[in-house]
């Protein structure tokens, strides 16, 4: 079965028909798709900007990703919860879509990056490295805005 085909079958699911035949659907899941980002704003920009030298400077990062935690994760569930649906209704524009693609390859190395590399070295930054501080919630913020971005751009493409 070829890629075009495996899309073209997930367009034909019940959820993909319901939310293509309906009027209010897709923008109601979309909207809680944007409810969803909020919350991930907010928990990646917490720790991102603490890591770049603003907001609750008073609190180390390791703490504020402890903090941040479930929050991200009940984000990126909603997330994924309602992205799911609004990709089945409409699979086949997604499958010819460059920033589709560069919005799922984006997710990949976000959520690699974030679980991986920034929560993990998070806890043995030095007080002294503030130049690695940086660089571990710049590259963050890059990652997740290129996803944030490319997810919009997909409604123009
Ligand atoms: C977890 C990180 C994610 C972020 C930050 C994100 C971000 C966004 C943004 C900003 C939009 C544009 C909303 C608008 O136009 O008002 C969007 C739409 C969309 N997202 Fe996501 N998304 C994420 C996950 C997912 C996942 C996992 C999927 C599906 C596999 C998905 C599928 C879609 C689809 C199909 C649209 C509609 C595109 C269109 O306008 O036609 N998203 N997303």
């Amino acid at each position: 079965m070829t890629a075009f085909e495996i899309f073209d079958r997930l367009e034909q699911t019940a959820i993909g028909e319901a939310i293509r035949n309906s009027s209010w659907l897709f923008p109601v899941v979309e909207a809680l798709h944007l409810v969803g980002l909020a919350l991930l704003g907010g928990a990646v920009l917490l720790v991102d900007l603490r890591l770049l030298g603003f907001g609750l400077t008073t609190r180390s990062p390791a703490y504020l990703v402890g903090q941040a935690r479930p929050w991200l994760w009940s984000a990126l569930a909603l997330m994924f919860a309602t992205g799911i649906p609004l990709f089945l209704s409409e699979a086949l524009k997604c499958y010819g879509s460059p920033p589709f693609a560069l919005k799922m390859g984006a997710l990949a190395l976000a959520l690699v990056y974030t679980f991986g590399v920034r929560n993990r070295l998070v806890g043995r930054l030095s007080p002294a490295a503030h130049w690695r501080a940086r660089a571990l919630g710049g590259i963050s913020l890059l990652l997740w805005f290129t996803v944030a971005a490319s997810g919009r751009w997909v409604g123009f493409y």
